[in-house]
């Protein structure tokens, strides 16, 4: 498989076509923004991590039922994926209180929920992501009543494959960001990526944190961060 143009560059991933006009190939750069893309850097070795463990757990979740776009690694930073039409929500679920839900609502961080929560942002760099509900995300039409049920159900059962899946590597899966997309006859899949750029990973006896926090937050040994939750999943 061949890249031809590129479709687009977003912060962190490129996206090219193909001869195949239902694949495209995404490459996963190094990269870094945070704030809405106020805080930019690079964190060295970060488009290998994110590239390969992205596609081992969306493999970990088609073999769970999961549907997601994943076709193909080409090699370390660059992957085969179905060309979709993204829906325009960050969908957020939550197992324990962090970022900007400790903020919002005025707790402390490390509360563990007695169930999981969802959230949906509206994808939207301009207006700084707002957080919507199901009625708001309706109204603009950003996705049918069907596909929000669809798209709640997919996401908290990932939820379940990954927590138990991380708990077994000493990682807490404190929250993460999800974002799916339509194929061409409508089928909703998983897309973009999973990795430390888009989930909270803390460990599981000290609550380190081995994820982007580390850059968003300043907290150094970012590099060193992305590299352990590698080494937890693939040992290397
Ligand atoms: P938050 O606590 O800042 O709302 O973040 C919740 C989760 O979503 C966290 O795991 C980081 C991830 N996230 C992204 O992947 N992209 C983003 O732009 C933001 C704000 C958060």
């Amino acid at each position: 498989m061949q890249k031809t143009v590129q479709l687009y560059e977003g912060k962190a991933k490129k996206v090219y076509a193909t001869e195949n006009e239902d694949l495209v190939i995404v490459s996963y750069k190094d990269d870094a923004t945070a704030f809405d893309g106020q805080k930019k850097g690079t964190i060295v070795g970060k488009g290998v991590v994110n590239n390969r463990m992205s596609n081992y757990l969306m493999q970990v979740l088609e073999k769970q039922g999961i549907k997601t776009h994943f076709v193909e690694e080409l090699n370390d930073r660059e992957t085969v994926v179905r060309k979709v039409s993204i829906v325009p929500l960050e969908v957020i679920i939550r197992n324990i209180s962090a970022g900007s839900f400790a903020k919002r609502y005025g707790v402390e961080e490390g509360i563990v929920f007695d169930e999981p929560t969802i959230e949906f942002s509206y994808k939207n760099d301009d207006l700084h992501d707002p957080l919507i509900n199901d009625y708001h995300a309706l109204a603009l039409k950003l996705a049918t009543k069907d596909e929000i049920a669809q798209i709640k159900s997919m996401a908290f059962k990932i939820n379940e494959v990954l927590k138990a899946y991380f708990i077994k590597l000493g990682v807490k899966l404190v929250d993460f960001k999800l974002e799916f997309g339509r194929l061409k006859d409508g089928t909703i899949v998983l897309a973009d990526e999973i990795s430390p750029d888009t989930c909270r990973f803390w460990d599981a006896k000290t609550n380190e944190k081995l994820d982007k926090d580390r850059f968003r937050r300043d907290l150094g040994n970012v590099e060193d961060a992305y590299k352990e939750m590698m080494h937890r999943v693939f040992g290397d």
